[in-house]
């Protein structure tokens, strides 16, 4: 079986334009994913909690409250009305959600500063209804969504990972090393994928999301660049070739 440094120019173009193209691609889901996340427990920067609340959503609080915190900021709310604007939010839903309280007191607030963003192509939350949807008690992502994020994810990523493993096959590291650069990515993302579902009906199993994630796609990028390094930049006395070179 021939090394990668042993491929024509030809097949080395082919598998450097998979390398590149895929590996900015998955560079590009895992920014995704950290814009996805890092808003979602209402604080700023990635932490568990924002993945518990991915997944298993906040039952203690709505999404309008929980992510209330993050969208004042964004909205540009002076910090000294901040704690009045989560007050009479907080009342509201506490209160059963009355469409008089609503019309005095949260759709001015709602209204002065959140509309600019949540008019055209943003979830609407101009009206009673709609901003009543959005203080409904968080669960999560919902089923339909984490199968059909499943279906996507695990035809893509299964494809790219055996694409990516069939080439780390033929670098010249050793055979334990080849077996956890190509194996770990898969059981990785079973984990992952596994722990979305279990993380809805017990947020301590979030750990399987957090490993999944750690040991999937990095290590498959780390996997790529190390081929990519032995495609065109192996030195030739490394080149471990019994037969001699005919050049
Ligand atoms: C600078 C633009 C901007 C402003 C201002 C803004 N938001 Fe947002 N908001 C966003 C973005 C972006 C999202 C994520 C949209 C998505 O999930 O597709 C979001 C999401 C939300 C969501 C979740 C919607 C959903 O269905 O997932 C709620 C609720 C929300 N904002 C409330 C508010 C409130 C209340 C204010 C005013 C304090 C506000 N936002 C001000 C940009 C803004």
């Amino acid at each position: 079986m021939r090394t990668l440094r042993e491929l024509s120019l030809v097949e080395k173009i082919v598998l450097t334009g998979f390398i590149v193209m895929v590996g900015l691609g998955l560079l590009a889901a895992e920014a995704y994913t950290y814009v996805v996340l890092q808003g979602a427990d209402g604080k700023p920067g990635i932490s568990i909690q924002d993945v518990v609340v991915h997944y298993y959503g906040n039952r203690s609080s709505s999404k309008l409250q929980t992510i209330l915190p993050a969208m004042m900021i964004m909205a540009h709310v002076p910090k000294g009305e901040q704690p009045k604007m989560t007050a009479v939010v907080n009342h509201w839903v506490a209160h059963g959600e009355s469409k008089g309280y609503y019309e005095k007191n949260v759709q001015p607030l709602i209204n002065a500063s959140c509309l600019k963003c949540h008019s055209i192509g943003m979830p609407n939350i101009g009206t009673f209804d709609l901003l009543k949807q959005q203080a409904k008690v968080d669960t999560g992502m919902p089923y339909s969504a984490m199968l059909m994020n499943g279906m996507i994810h695990l035809s893509t990523l299964g494809v790219i990972f055996a694409l990516a493993g069939w080439i780390f096959s033929r670098t010249q590291a050793r055979q334990g090393i080849k077996i956890f650069f190509i194996a770990v990515p898969f059981i990785a993302f079973l984990l992952d994928f596994a722990g979305w579902f279990l993380t809805k009906s017990n947020p301590h199993f979030v750990w399987l999301v957090l490993i999944g994630g750690v040991f999937s796609c990095p290590v498959v990028l780390l996997g790529m660049a190390i081929s990519l390094y032995q495609l065109w930049l192996l030195p030739r006395s490394v080149h471990a070739n019994p037969e001699p070179s005919p050049r």
